[in-house]
């Protein structure tokens, strides 16, 4: 199969670009505004270099750790992105399968096209469930409710979309509520013939949480994640958040957090982790990457609750320098989704064996055989290298 061929995430955007409609390609693909900070989450790495320790017996290396107080066999985790089933009719439960079968902890966006019930009963792995703050806070606590009865292992509150990104390139494509597609992107669809034979053959596409909700919805709407958007509240402060981590009671991610006292906030608002994170570059592009945010939230609250990472992985080297940065463990999400919209389940499988066997082959080369064999001294920073 084409998979065959997949020897990188980089080989599988590829043929997620063959396989998908250019709207839907671009959907996953494409950042706020001029992408800077979506490009940024990658050179940040780039500016980290990673300093060998040599003549270790590595013959046995293992990337296991745990989050959210599960054990997971590998230091990245499925983060959440909303409608799967756009891309491939495997959709969230392929991915959650996928990720269950890795080792690893799948999160559930509440935007996912599959409801909260169907995704527990799919998979035995560990699960998040990701929420927003929304204007109607009964829909906020419905949700806590649904996600404790199907017994998520975790809940993860998204606090970086107080308002829609700006996405001109869904813009562009008429990735809109209702679609404009235009005669090109209707031709653009008829010519990836694969997608949609899978795409009719599929269940209808829904937002199957919020689809009750949705349908009360008197939208001013531009764009499909302004339609969403819309649904969310723009005046969550951090009382909401400790209203939300007191109301769950369990393990609670505040994700979409770049700046130290945000950090702070976050664990005394109740959180137990924080996700350093700027959605991918999908909100605010000028952001800090990711990885130059996270040493100083790592500083500021790392012994006191879990710090993960995610934006801008691509390769298991990215995994590893995050970690000696001091992330006890990242998320990826475009790496499936183009794994997704290559090949289904078994293309998501292929990313995350992807990038768990760079993270092997990595440590084995630095000489680390756990994860707690790196730190900061196992990397060199460029720019502060070169003062
Ligand atoms: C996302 N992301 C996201 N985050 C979230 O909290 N709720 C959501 O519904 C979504 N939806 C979503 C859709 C798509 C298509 C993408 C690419 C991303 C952000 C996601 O959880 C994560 O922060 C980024 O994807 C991380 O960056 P990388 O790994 O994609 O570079």
């Amino acid at each position: 199969t084409a998979l065959d061929r997949a020897h990188n995430i980089e080989d599988l955007r590829r043929l997620a670009k063959r396989r998908l409609p250019q709207a839907m390609f671009d959907y996953i693909d494409g950042g706020a505004e001029d992408e800077g900070t979506m490009r940024g989450n990658r050179d940040a790495f780039c500016e980290v270099s990673l300093i060998p320790r040599q003549l270790v017996d590595v013959s046995k290396v293992d990337p296991k750790t745990t989050a959210f107080g599960c054990d997971i066999d590998l230091p990245f985790m499925i983060a959440p992105t909303g409608m799967s089933a756009m891309f491939h009719p495997d959709a969230e439960r392929g991915v959650a399968r996928a990720a269950g079968r890795s080792g690893t902890l799948y999160s559930l966006s509440t935007m996912g096209s599959t409801s909260i019930e169907d995704v527990a009963a799919s998979s035995s792995g560990s699960k998040a469930f990701q929420i927003y703050a929304f204007r109607d806070r009964a829909l906020t606590s419905e949700f806590i409710e649904r996600a404790r009865s199907a017994r998520y292992d975790a809940l993860i509150l998204t606090v970086d979309v107080p308002v829609a990104g700006n996405r001109e390139r869904d813009l562009r494509n008429g990735m809109t509520l209702p679609p404009a597609l235009g005669l090109m992107g209707i031709l653009d669809i008829a010519r990836h013939w694969r997608w949609s034979l899978d795409y009719v053959r599929a269940p209808r596409m829904t937002l199957a949480n919020v689809a009750h909700r949705i349908a009360e919805a008197n939208a001013d709407i531009s764009t499909l994640s302004g339609y969403i958007a819309n649904q969310f509240s723009s005046s969550m402060t951090w009382d909401d958040a400790r209203s939300i981590a007191e109301e769950w009671g369990g393990p609670l991610a505040i994700k979409g957090v770049l700046h130290p006292d945000d950090a702070r906030r976050a664990v005394d608002a109740g959180a137990s982790a924080v996700v350093v994170s700027n959605h991918g570059g999908r909100q605010l592009d000028g952001a800090i990457a990711s990885m130059d945010a996270l040493p100083g939230i790592v500083d500021a609250i790392g012994d006191r609750c879990e710090v993960f990472l995610d934006g801008g992985i691509r390769r298991g080297s990215d995994i590893v320098k995050a970690i000696a940065l001091g992330a006890k463990a990242c998320f990826v999400g475009r790496p499936y989704l183009y794994g997704l919209g290559a090949a289904g389940e078994a293309g998501v499988e292929e990313a995350l064996t992807i990038l768990a066997s760079e993270t092997r082959r990595v440590m084995a080369l630095m000489g680390a055989t756990a994860l707690g064999d790196l730190d900061r001294t196992c990397l060199s920073h460029r720019t502060l290298a070169a003062s």
